[in-house]
């Protein structure tokens, strides 16, 4: 008889332990991630990281990724909804997606806007990303570096590319790298061949500049109309390119034409993508901006952990957006809780910063991080 009550005491504690364990873990509840796109390398790598993290927190996890087509994207969200996701993680094409975050506030489940703020809703309450401001104001800065601009005698011109009018973050880089810019281009220094908007809020002179849904292609048609139209008589000494993908587009026009080739405009970007930097380290890209969006993905994850546990948020290496940079957080129908984590600038004197944070550690060979 003491035997089996011993049994049945071993029992009831192993299964009061596994209760301890999947409580205090992710309990085996799912979060569904919802990629935009993977035409743009960074993204795959994201979700990646998205379900890895949400794993090592006992959360079950599953990635998609949406082609850049908001209907797709939201087929893969009611589908994570309809397997009972607790947490959405998001980053979203356009607008179109809000009518599905309301289907998952209804369905108190949580939503986090994953690096691309989630316009024109008011069913969630949280977003973390970098801050984008900051990331025109590293690409700005590095053209004037790049240009040497405070000591030039003459001025020097540039041409300006945006990223994706249906991405918000599209809007703070830009405005970011013209805070730098447009005081060089206010007293000469620095001239503008194309359209010039002095700011986002120009929006007809944004849209010309802009690129939709970050397509590569769309940017190097548009550089090379620009070579063969109004910078046709001039030779640019800089590009503004928003990210890497649509930089190395843009090169890949200049390359084509002999008065660039081995002079190529100071060209920043964005995402330190792992063909960008190997542009970076052969002279050709002059900058990018490094975003660890493994940092980013595990941050996300954290978010969504103490908010599914009811816990107070705080997020190592994040924080909230306030004064100004709240704005990063506004929907157009309420300000969410924006956490930002910083972003680097990365030319070709510190690219092992990538390295250093194993970012290309899925590339490596056997480990031996790569001499650049
Ligand atoms: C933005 C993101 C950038 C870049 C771009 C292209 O939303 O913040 O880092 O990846 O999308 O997809």
């Amino acid at each position: 008889m003491k035997k089996i009550a011993a049994v049945i005491l071993v029992l009831a504690m192993a299964a009061s332990m596994v209760m301890v364990v999947s409580c205090k873990a992710g309990g085996g509840q799912m979060i569904g991630v919802a990629m935009p796109e993977t035409h743009v390398q960074r993204w795959v790598k994201d979700g990646n990281s998205l379900v890895e993290e949400a794993k090592k927190l006992g959360y079950r996890a599953e990635a998609q990724f949406g082609d850049a087509n908001q209907g797709t994207q939201n087929q893969q969200i009611q589908s994570f909804l309809t397997q009972g996701a607790k947490a959405l993680i998001v980053g979203c094409i356009n607008d179109g997606v809000a009518p599905v975050i309301a289907e998952a506030a209804r369905d108190n489940v949580v939503v986090i806007a994953y690096d691309r703020i989630i316009p024109n809703s008011e069913d969630y309450d949280y977003y973390i990303t970098f801050n984008n401001f900051k990331v025109g104001v590293l690409q700005a800065e590095s053209i004037v570096a790049g240009l040497d601009l405070d000591a030039a005698t003459s001025p020097k011109y540039i041409t300006l590319f945006a990223g994706s009018p249906t991405d918000g973050n599209a809007f703070f880089f830009f405005d970011g790298a013209m805070s730098v810019l447009n005081p060089y281009i206010d007293s000469g220094k620095l001239v503008v061949v194309g359209p010039y908007p002095r700011t986002s809020s120009d929006t007809n002179n944004f849209q010309r500049i802009a690129t939709e849904n970050w397509q590569a292609p769309i940017a190097k048609t548009r550089m090379e109309n620009l070579l063969s139209n109004d910078a046709r008589n001039v030779t640019l000494d800089a590009i503004l390119a928003p990210n890497d993908t649509l930089a190395r587009a843009i090169l890949e026009a200049c390359k084509a034409d002999a008065k660039y080739r081995g002079n190529l405009p100071i060209i920043s970007g964005q995402d330190a993508e792992w063909d960008s930097a190997m542009s970076i380290k052969n002279g050709e890209q002059f900058s990018t901006v490094f975003k660890d969006t493994a940092k980013l993905a595990e941050a996300a994850i954290i978010l969504a952990d103490q908010v599914l546990k009811g816990q107070p948020v705080n997020i190592p290496g994040a924080v909230l957006a306030t004064g100004d940079l709240a704005e990063i957080g506004n929907t157009g129908r309420k300000y969410v809780n924006a956490y930002l984590l910083d972003p680097i600038l990365v030319t070709e004197d510190n690219l092992t910063v990538m390295l250093d944070a194993g970012f290309y550690d899925d590339r490596l060979d056997g480990g031996n991080p790569l001499r650049w």
